[in-house]
Protein backbone atom coordinates (compact mmCIF):
# COMPACT_ATOMS: atom_id res chain seq x y z
CA UNK A 1 0.00 0.00 0.00
CA UNK A 2 1.26 3.49 -0.61
CA UNK A 3 2.29 5.78 1.71
CA UNK A 4 -0.60 8.11 2.99
CA UNK A 5 -1.30 11.62 1.99
CA UNK A 6 -0.32 13.86 5.00
CA UNK A 7 -2.18 17.37 5.41
CA UNK A 8 -1.14 18.96 8.12
CA UNK A 9 -3.55 21.21 10.05
CA UNK A 10 -2.80 25.03 10.98
CA UNK A 11 -5.23 24.80 13.41
CA UNK A 12 -2.06 23.48 15.62
CA UNK A 13 0.15 26.06 13.91
CA UNK A 14 1.21 29.92 15.15
CA UNK A 15 -1.54 31.92 14.19
CA UNK A 16 0.83 34.92 14.88
CA UNK A 17 3.03 33.63 11.88
CA UNK A 18 0.94 31.70 9.50
CA UNK A 19 2.19 32.23 6.20
CA UNK A 20 5.55 31.38 7.51
CA UNK A 21 4.28 27.82 9.25
CA UNK A 22 2.56 27.20 5.76
CA UNK A 23 5.87 27.69 4.07
CA UNK A 24 7.25 25.09 6.67
CA UNK A 25 4.81 22.76 6.57
CA UNK A 26 5.44 22.75 2.70
CA UNK A 27 9.26 22.59 3.04
CA UNK A 28 8.96 19.82 5.65
CA UNK A 29 6.86 17.51 3.08
CA UNK A 30 2.96 18.09 3.56
CA UNK A 31 1.17 16.75 0.51
CA UNK A 32 -2.06 18.89 1.27
CA UNK A 33 -2.75 21.94 3.54
CA UNK A 34 -6.06 21.23 6.12
CA UNK A 35 -7.60 24.49 6.77
CA UNK A 36 -9.90 24.07 9.55
CA UNK A 37 -12.90 27.02 9.48
CA UNK A 38 -14.87 27.41 12.49
CA UNK A 39 -17.89 29.41 13.48
CA UNK A 40 -18.95 29.66 16.77
CA UNK A 41 -22.18 27.92 16.10
CA UNK A 42 -22.17 24.80 14.34
CA UNK A 43 -18.34 24.14 16.57
CA UNK A 44 -18.09 25.45 19.84
CA UNK A 45 -14.81 27.48 18.55
CA UNK A 46 -13.95 30.20 16.13
CA UNK A 47 -11.16 30.06 13.78
CA UNK A 48 -10.26 31.82 10.10
CA UNK A 49 -12.63 33.07 7.27
CA UNK A 50 -11.70 33.49 3.19
CA UNK A 51 -9.68 36.42 4.23
CA UNK A 52 -7.36 34.39 5.81
CA UNK A 53 -7.31 31.26 3.46
CA UNK A 54 -6.48 34.15 0.95
CA UNK A 55 -3.68 35.50 2.15
CA UNK A 56 -2.04 32.70 2.71
CA UNK A 57 -2.49 31.23 -0.89
CA UNK A 58 0.88 32.53 -2.04
CA UNK A 59 2.81 31.15 0.75
CA UNK A 60 2.69 27.86 -0.94
CA UNK A 61 1.56 25.73 -4.41
CA UNK A 62 0.04 22.79 -2.20
CA UNK A 63 -3.79 21.79 -2.15
CA UNK A 64 -5.51 23.48 0.47
CA UNK A 65 -7.89 21.15 1.96
CA UNK A 66 -10.68 23.49 2.97
CA UNK A 67 -12.51 21.61 6.09
CA UNK A 68 -16.02 24.02 6.90
CA UNK A 69 -17.44 23.49 9.90
CA UNK A 70 -19.27 26.44 9.55
CA UNK A 71 -23.32 26.66 8.76
CA UNK A 72 -25.42 27.86 7.05
CA UNK A 73 -22.05 26.84 4.70
CA UNK A 74 -23.92 27.69 1.06
CA UNK A 75 -23.57 31.39 1.29
CA UNK A 76 -19.97 30.95 1.88
CA UNK A 77 -18.53 28.74 -1.04
CA UNK A 78 -17.76 31.21 -3.98
CA UNK A 79 -15.41 32.92 -1.14
CA UNK A 80 -13.40 29.92 -0.25
CA UNK A 81 -13.29 29.01 -3.81
CA UNK A 82 -11.87 32.37 -4.92
CA UNK A 83 -9.69 32.62 -2.07
CA UNK A 84 -7.70 29.74 -3.15
CA UNK A 85 -9.51 26.65 -1.94
CA UNK A 86 -8.82 23.51 -4.13
CA UNK A 87 -10.72 21.15 -1.63
CA UNK A 88 -13.98 21.86 -0.09
CA UNK A 89 -15.44 19.53 2.47
CA UNK A 90 -19.00 20.19 4.19
CA UNK A 91 -20.56 18.53 6.96
CA UNK A 92 -24.05 17.21 5.94
CA UNK A 93 -25.73 18.89 8.94
CA UNK A 94 -24.64 22.70 7.86
CA UNK A 95 -27.60 22.97 5.42
CA UNK A 96 -30.81 21.97 4.56
CA UNK A 97 -29.95 20.20 0.59
CA UNK A 98 -26.44 18.54 1.23
CA UNK A 99 -26.46 17.42 -2.79
CA UNK A 100 -27.13 21.15 -3.86
CA UNK A 101 -23.84 21.97 -1.29
CA UNK A 102 -22.03 19.62 -3.46
CA UNK A 103 -23.42 20.20 -7.14
CA UNK A 104 -22.59 23.96 -6.04
CA UNK A 105 -18.63 23.43 -4.93
CA UNK A 106 -18.38 21.27 -8.21
CA UNK A 107 -19.98 24.33 -9.87
CA UNK A 108 -17.12 26.23 -8.72
CA UNK A 109 -14.34 24.37 -9.75
CA UNK A 110 -13.59 22.64 -6.89
CA UNK A 111 -13.16 19.39 -5.62
CA UNK A 112 -16.32 18.15 -3.23
CA UNK A 113 -15.64 17.05 -0.01
CA UNK A 114 -18.25 15.12 2.64
CA UNK A 115 -17.59 15.12 6.47
CA UNK A 116 -18.74 13.00 8.68
CA UNK A 117 -19.02 13.29 12.55
CA UNK A 118 -18.59 10.86 14.79
CA UNK A 119 -22.27 9.93 15.41
CA UNK A 120 -23.24 10.27 11.91
CA UNK A 121 -23.52 7.20 9.97
CA UNK A 122 -21.91 6.06 6.72
CA UNK A 123 -25.22 5.76 5.44
CA UNK A 124 -25.56 9.34 5.07
CA UNK A 125 -23.33 8.96 1.89
CA UNK A 126 -25.60 6.33 -0.09
CA UNK A 127 -26.75 8.98 -2.34
CA UNK A 128 -24.03 11.12 -2.13
CA UNK A 129 -20.93 9.11 -2.86
CA UNK A 130 -21.37 9.27 -6.66
CA UNK A 131 -21.18 12.76 -6.68
CA UNK A 132 -17.98 13.42 -4.18
CA UNK A 133 -14.40 13.57 -4.46
CA UNK A 134 -13.36 12.81 -1.10
CA UNK A 135 -15.21 11.62 2.16
CA UNK A 136 -13.73 12.95 5.75
CA UNK A 137 -13.94 10.93 8.82
CA UNK A 138 -14.32 12.68 12.05
CA UNK A 139 -12.67 10.52 14.49
CA UNK A 140 -12.97 13.57 16.93
CA UNK A 141 -16.07 15.95 17.68
CA UNK A 142 -15.06 19.02 15.77
CA UNK A 143 -13.99 21.93 17.02
CA UNK A 144 -11.13 21.49 18.28
CA UNK A 145 -7.30 20.38 17.97
CA UNK A 146 -5.55 18.14 20.35
CA UNK A 147 -8.22 15.41 21.24
CA UNK A 148 -7.87 11.68 21.45
CA UNK A 149 -9.08 9.68 18.47
CA UNK A 150 -12.33 7.85 19.01
CA UNK A 151 -11.99 4.22 17.95
CA UNK A 152 -15.71 3.69 16.69
CA UNK A 153 -14.51 5.29 14.02
CA UNK A 154 -12.63 2.56 12.52
CA UNK A 155 -15.61 0.85 11.49
CA UNK A 156 -16.92 3.41 9.42
CA UNK A 157 -13.52 4.08 7.70
CA UNK A 158 -13.51 0.40 6.71
CA UNK A 159 -17.23 0.42 5.70
CA UNK A 160 -16.42 3.80 3.32
CA UNK A 161 -13.70 2.46 2.15
CA UNK A 162 -16.16 -0.40 0.77
CA UNK A 163 -18.75 2.44 -0.78
CA UNK A 164 -15.57 3.77 -2.20
CA UNK A 165 -14.20 1.45 -3.87
CA UNK A 166 -17.61 -0.01 -5.43
CA UNK A 167 -17.74 3.04 -7.29
CA UNK A 168 -14.82 2.20 -9.13
CA UNK A 169 -14.11 5.95 -8.97
CA UNK A 170 -11.00 7.38 -7.59
CA UNK A 171 -12.52 9.26 -4.11
CA UNK A 172 -9.77 10.44 -1.10
CA UNK A 173 -10.79 8.90 2.43
CA UNK A 174 -9.37 11.18 4.71
CA UNK A 175 -9.14 10.97 8.78
CA UNK A 176 -9.35 13.98 10.91
CA UNK A 177 -8.40 14.08 14.68
CA UNK A 178 -6.40 12.44 17.43
CA UNK A 179 -4.05 11.00 14.24
CA UNK A 180 -0.66 10.29 15.31
CA UNK A 181 2.09 7.55 14.48
CA UNK A 182 0.04 4.93 16.41
CA UNK A 183 -3.48 5.62 15.48
CA UNK A 184 -2.26 6.62 11.75
CA UNK A 185 -1.78 3.11 10.98
CA UNK A 186 -5.19 2.08 12.36
CA UNK A 187 -6.77 4.18 9.79
CA UNK A 188 -4.72 3.26 6.85
CA UNK A 189 -5.60 -0.25 7.80
CA UNK A 190 -8.88 0.25 8.02
CA UNK A 191 -8.44 2.06 3.95
CA UNK A 192 -7.72 5.86 4.79
CA UNK A 193 -5.64 7.25 2.13
CA UNK A 194 -4.86 10.87 3.54
CA UNK A 195 -4.61 11.63 7.21
CA UNK A 196 -5.28 15.33 8.99
CA UNK A 197 -2.90 15.77 11.41
CA UNK A 198 -2.54 19.20 13.49
CA UNK A 199 -0.74 18.06 16.83
CA UNK A 200 1.64 15.11 15.62
CA UNK A 201 2.84 17.74 12.71
CA UNK A 202 3.33 20.65 14.90
CA UNK A 203 5.13 19.04 17.83
CA UNK A 204 8.31 20.45 19.13
CA UNK A 205 8.67 23.50 16.35
CA UNK A 206 9.93 24.06 13.10
CA UNK A 207 12.79 21.69 13.27
CA UNK A 208 10.73 18.84 14.11
CA UNK A 209 7.83 18.91 11.01
CA UNK A 210 9.53 17.33 8.80
CA UNK A 211 10.12 14.33 10.73
CA UNK A 212 7.18 14.58 12.04
CA UNK A 213 5.24 14.15 8.82
CA UNK A 214 8.17 11.51 7.50
CA UNK A 215 7.56 9.50 11.02
CA UNK A 216 3.23 9.82 10.19
CA UNK A 217 3.80 9.05 6.41
CA UNK A 218 5.86 5.84 7.61
CA UNK A 219 3.58 4.75 10.28
CA UNK A 220 0.91 4.89 8.08
C1 LIG B 1 -11.12 19.41 14.57
C2 LIG B 1 -10.38 19.71 13.29
C3 LIG B 1 -9.12 18.91 13.12
C4 LIG B 1 -8.13 19.10 14.21
C5 LIG B 1 -7.09 18.01 14.17
O1 LIG B 1 -12.34 20.06 14.53
O2 LIG B 1 -11.21 19.42 12.17
O3 LIG B 1 -8.54 19.19 11.85
O4 LIG B 1 -7.51 20.32 14.19
O5 LIG B 1 -6.21 18.26 15.21
P1 LIG B 1 -5.36 17.11 15.90
O6 LIG B 1 -4.56 16.46 14.82
O7 LIG B 1 -4.56 17.87 16.87
O8 LIG B 1 -6.34 16.15 16.53
ZN1 LIG C 1 -10.37 19.43 10.08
Amino acid sequence: MPAPLISPSILSADFARLGEEVRAIDAAGADWIHVDVMDGHFVPNITIGPAVVKALRPHTAKPFDVHLMISPVDSYLEAFAAAGADIITVHPEAGPHTHRTVQAIKALGKKAGISLNPATPAKMLDYLIDEIDLVLIMSVNPGFGGQSFISSQLRKIEAVRKMIDKTGRQIHLEVDGGVDVTTAKLCTDAGADVLVAGTATFKGGADHYASNIAALKGAG
